[in-house]
């Protein structure tokens, strides 16, 4: 990171003048260093983080204006149309593409991982049947710290490598277990002569009854579906677990702090929201009145799925996860779903609509994923432990570029609005 050829930010505040050194990326806006601010006695002051980059970072670059997404420099368009899911991990763990041989050698490596210790299968069952997959993948998740103490030294180069692999290759598994589990069904095995995707619809799907055939569309889909989610810069989910990682926490444990974060709504929930949303609609007729409760500011009800802290133009995922939507109910024959009727009527309105074109809001990730799901036959609280499964890579290359170099606690400071001191005032006084 250079700095703009030495040029500084004054801030003058009466008499003082306090220089801030202006660096800049290979992409995107400048930023002002006011990390020497506190000791001039500031604080900046950024609820929210909307102006504040918390670190550098080499790994994604978003342009929310032009909707533009870049992993590693490749555009995500070209990774979704040329690339697969597991290509996608190696590039974002590893910077580059792979050869030929890196990637079969990388497939492999993930396909002997797959499998959990026998054990953690006990953990499911102390969980109700009931309970939400998102709550049993925050347990499960962090309980995998207690499998690998032979390497959990996150200063150890390999040790943190096992772990991306292990973290990658599990997450399927458990997210297919916790839905086994929500289904009284047995829990399935990985197999290694499937491929990522196809593993995981097996797990999902298969039972010891009868064999289960992988629709190759759909496979392609549930690919697509990772590959579109595996990762976004410093979004919540992901600056959660670089704020966990920062305290030196192990990275399973980080992971699962990732998971609890994009449990939100207003984040990596946004998918369950939109169909519990199409739902609650219900009918075209009613676009307008849910639009104009949107634009209520009294009505806490947003339209899920629009709308994004970065994006001020179309999501370039949605755009790629709208055409495998209509591939995907083409080929399950359901064009006319009621439900992606209802959304693409509900996105021409909204884009219509002056509101939404003053806010900049436009579809995000969320709007398209969830009918492609529930078309696969995905249960809508299911929506986000995909998500979480596809993130997986983001959160652990994110983890192991900054535990890999000089790092310091995160420790934000406040603007205090409290009482000032006063003194304990005995019970029989009060
Ligand atoms: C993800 O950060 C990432 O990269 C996240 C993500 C990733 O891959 O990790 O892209 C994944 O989380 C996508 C977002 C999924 N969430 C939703 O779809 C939930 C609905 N969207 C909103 O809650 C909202 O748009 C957010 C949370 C996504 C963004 O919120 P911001 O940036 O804080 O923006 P804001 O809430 O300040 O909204 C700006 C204005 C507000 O109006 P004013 O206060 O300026 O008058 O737009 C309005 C909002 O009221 N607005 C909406 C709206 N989203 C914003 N109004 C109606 N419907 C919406 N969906």
């Amino acid at each position: 990171m250079a700095e703009k050829g030495g040029k500084v930010a004054q801030l003058h505040i009466g008499d003082l003048c306090i220089e801030l050194p202006i660096l800049s990326g290979n992409e995107g806006p400048d930023v002002i260093d006011v990390s020497n601010l506190a000791a001039q006695g500031y604080f900046t002051y950024d609820p929210g983080f909307v102006s504040t980059a918390a670190c550098d970072s080499n790994v994604t670059y978003i342009d929310g204006d032009k909707g533009i997404l870049l992993h590693r420099g490749y555009p995500i368009e070209q990774l979704a149309e040329h690339s697969d899911y597991l290509e996608l991990c190696y590039l974002l763990l590893n910077g580059d593409l792979p050869t030929a041989d890196e990637k079969t050698r990388f497939v492999n490596t993930i396909k002997h991982h797959t499998m959990v210790h026998e054990q953690l299968s006990q953990f499911f069952k102390g969980f109700r049947r009931d309970a939400h997959p998102m709550a049993i993948m925050c347990g499960v998740t962090g309980a995998l710290s207690a499998f690998y103490h032979d390497s959990l030294d996150i200063d150890n180069w390999d040790h943190r490598r096992i772990t991306a692999h292990r973290l990658i290759a599990k997450m399927p598994t458990l997210a297919a277990m916790s839905y086994k589990y929500s289904q009284g069904e047995p829990f399935i095995y990985p197999r290694n002569d499937l491929d990522y995707a196809e593993n995981f619809l097996h797990m999902m799907f298969a039972t010891p009854c009868e064999n289960y055939e992988v629709n190759p569309i759909i496979a392609k889909a549930m690919d697509r579906i990772f590959l579109l989610h595996a990762d976004h810069e410093q979004n919540a989910s992901t600056s959660t677990v670089r704020l966990a990682g920062s305290t030196g926490a192990n990275p399973f444990a980080c992971i699962a702090a990732g998971i609890a974060a994009l449990w939100g709504p207003a984040h990596g929930g946004a998918n369950e929201a939109v169909l519990n949303m199409l739902a609650e609609i219900g009918d075209e007729k009613n676009i307008g009145k849910y639009l104009k409760k949107a634009k209520d500011k009294n009505d806490p009800f947003r339209i899920m799925g629009f709308g994004h802290r970065v994006y001020k133009n179309y999501d370039p995922r949605a755009k790629v996860m709208q055409q495998t939507c209509r591939e995907v109910l083409d080929e399950l024959g359901v064009r006319d779903d009621p439900i992606l009727q209802l959304a693409q009527k509900l996105e021409k309105i909204a884009l219509e609509d002056e509101y939404f074109i003053e806010k900049k809001l436009y579809p995000n990730v969320d709007f398209y994923s969830g009918i492609i799901l529930k078309a696969i036959g995905i249960p809508t609280e299911m929506f986000t432990v995909i998500f979480a499964t596809g993130r997986t890579p983001g959160w652990i290359t994110h983890w192991n570029e900054m535990i890999s170099g000089p790092y310091k606690i995160g420790r934000p400071r406040q603007l205090y609005k409290g009482p000032s001191r006063r003194d304990y005032v005995p019970i029989e006084d009060r």
